[in-house]
């Protein structure tokens, strides 16, 4: 369990390079599995899911190199090992080892991933399109045995635009010799960055990535290959918010402006000034104003991963704002944590109902998932006094430094040492509470 403890009150200001996008490397690394050559890696994020990551290419046998954010995966020596359920337990996108591992090997085992704080999140879509590939399973409550005698020729329709699901396919498909058509696919530019990874290892050819629509013609020749893991549009929105909610100016590098289209929509309807360039993304000014509806959607719509950033932002904004989830049926817990700084947002099911025009003060606070802990940290950081945040190994999963970035940018920001934790009250909290008589 990790906490870190936060001082608002102050302007974020500068400059930062963007990590590696951690939904686009978690499904390179279970693809690396095809390659029986070498795959290297460029910035990759030093984060906790892509620590797991390696941890289980190396139970399959494959041999790493990891310096800095170079990676070096040799995939000679990789066997269908089961997945460890030590390893599989700690990543839901441990299950898209499935798919590689049936293409290669015609046999996979890996941990049956349960629901998270965000959803119940089946994989009903992954096994569907899989059987329909011509793989068999043995289901238990905690594993998924697969087995395919042959991978055939097939067209799948997906029922949802599941980027998992999409992504599971995409890549079983590079074992079968011949076209396999995917329609109803998910269009995130994590599925892109994943297609190009594979047309780059030779792997398949792939057309249509990006598309609800994708052809894969599968059974190429592999070669040892070197990849560069684009920039983490999550994390580059999640710095925009933090500079937005504190009214800073910040210029964020290493990131393509059109995958946060919708996005960076927000941020100038909210009255921040936006500019962009090839690789970069200027903000400066506050997000002041509230949005009367706004929707989570699959991409290009509003991304349900910048939702906690946008709730947080319209507690403190003039006016009313109205905020439905369409993605994830439990992804609104943060606003009952915001609410203990003030925020008073209503949550009827999926949809919140934000009143705005909040003076969002210090408390101890709890993350439950990787957003929504960042989400905290903004927060504290646009509130009156001191706050602690706990279940930061929430953040630390998805975040490569988030903590020592902000700080660099003037926050007021620090995880707290084993012996603080024990310790401090925060100092908003000292004060014996008031009897209002
Ligand atoms: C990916 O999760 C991301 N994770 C999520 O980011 C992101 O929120 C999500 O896509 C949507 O954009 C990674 O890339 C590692 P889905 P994934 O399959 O693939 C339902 C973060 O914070 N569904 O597109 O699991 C599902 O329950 C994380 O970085 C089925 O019903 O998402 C959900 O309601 C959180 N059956 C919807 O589809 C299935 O077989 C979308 O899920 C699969 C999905």
């Amino acid at each position: 369990m990790s906490r870190i403890w936060v001082k608002g009150g102050r302007r974020l200001q500068g400059e930062v390079t963007v990590q590696g996008s951690k939904n686009a490397v978690l499904p390179i690394l279970s693809a690396a599995v095809l390659n029986p050559g070498i795959t290297e890696l460029e910035g990759v994020p030093d984060i906790a899911d892509v620590r797991v990551g390696i941890e289980i290419l190396r139970s399959l046998g494959a041999e790493i190199e990891w310096q800095g954010h170079r990676l070096s995966i040799d995939g000679r020596g990789i066997r269908p090992e089961p997945v460890p359920e030590e390893l599989g337990e700690r990543m839901r996108s441990s299950v898209l080892f499935l798919g590689p591992l049936l293409a290669r090997f015609g046999e996979a085992s890996v941990c049956r991933p349960g629901g998270c704080a965000i959803g119940k999140r089946p994989v009903d879509l992954h096994l569907e399109g899989l059987r329909q590939l011509g793989a068999k399973f043995d289901l238990s409550e905690e594993r998924i045995h697969g087995r395919a005698a042959e991978l055939k020729t097939v067209q799948i329709r997906l029922r949802l635009p599941s980027v998992g699901a999409t992504q599971q396919l995409v890549m079983a498909a590079c074992g079968v010799t011949g076209m396999v058509t995917l329609s109803g696919c998910a269009r995130e530019p994590e599925v892109e960055a994943l297609c190009c990874f594979l047309e780059a290892v030779g792997v398949a050819q792939i057309r249509g990535a990006g598309t609800s629509r994708i052809r894969i013609l599968g059974g190429g020749c592999c070669r040892s290959t070197r990849f560069f893991v684009p920039g983490d549009r999550i994390a580059a929105g999640t710095y925009l918010a933090a500079a937005a909610g504190t009214g800073g100016t910040l210029n964020v590098q290493g990131i393509s402006p059109w995958q946060l289209k919708r996005t960076l929509q927000l941020f100038r309807r909210m009255g921040c000034r936006i500019q962009t360039g090839e690789d970069f993304i200027r903000i400066s000014g506050r997000a002041r104003e509230a949005v009367p509806y706004l929707a989570t959607a699959p991409y290009p719509g509003f991304p349900t991963d910048m939702q906690s950033a946008f709730l947080t932002l319209a507690a403190a904004a003039e006016g009313k704002s109205v905020l439905e989830e369409t993605i994830f049926e439990s992804r609104l817990s943060l606003a009952e944590e915001l609410n203990r700084m003030g925020a008073g947002i209503l949550v009827c099911g999926r949809r919140a109902e934000i009143p705005g025009g909040a003076r969002l003060h210090g408390a101890s606070v709890r993350g439950s998932d990787l957003r929504s802990t960042s989400a905290l940290a903004r927060a504290a950081l646009m509130a009156e006094g001191e706050s602690r945040v706990e279940g930061w190994e929430h953040a630390e999963r998805g975040y490569e430094s988030f903590t020592e970035i902000l700080s660099e940018l003037g926050g007021m920001i620090r995880k707290e040492t084993e012996k603080e934790e024990n310790s401090k009250v925060l100092k908003n909290e000292t004060e014996e509470p008031k009897v209002l008589l």
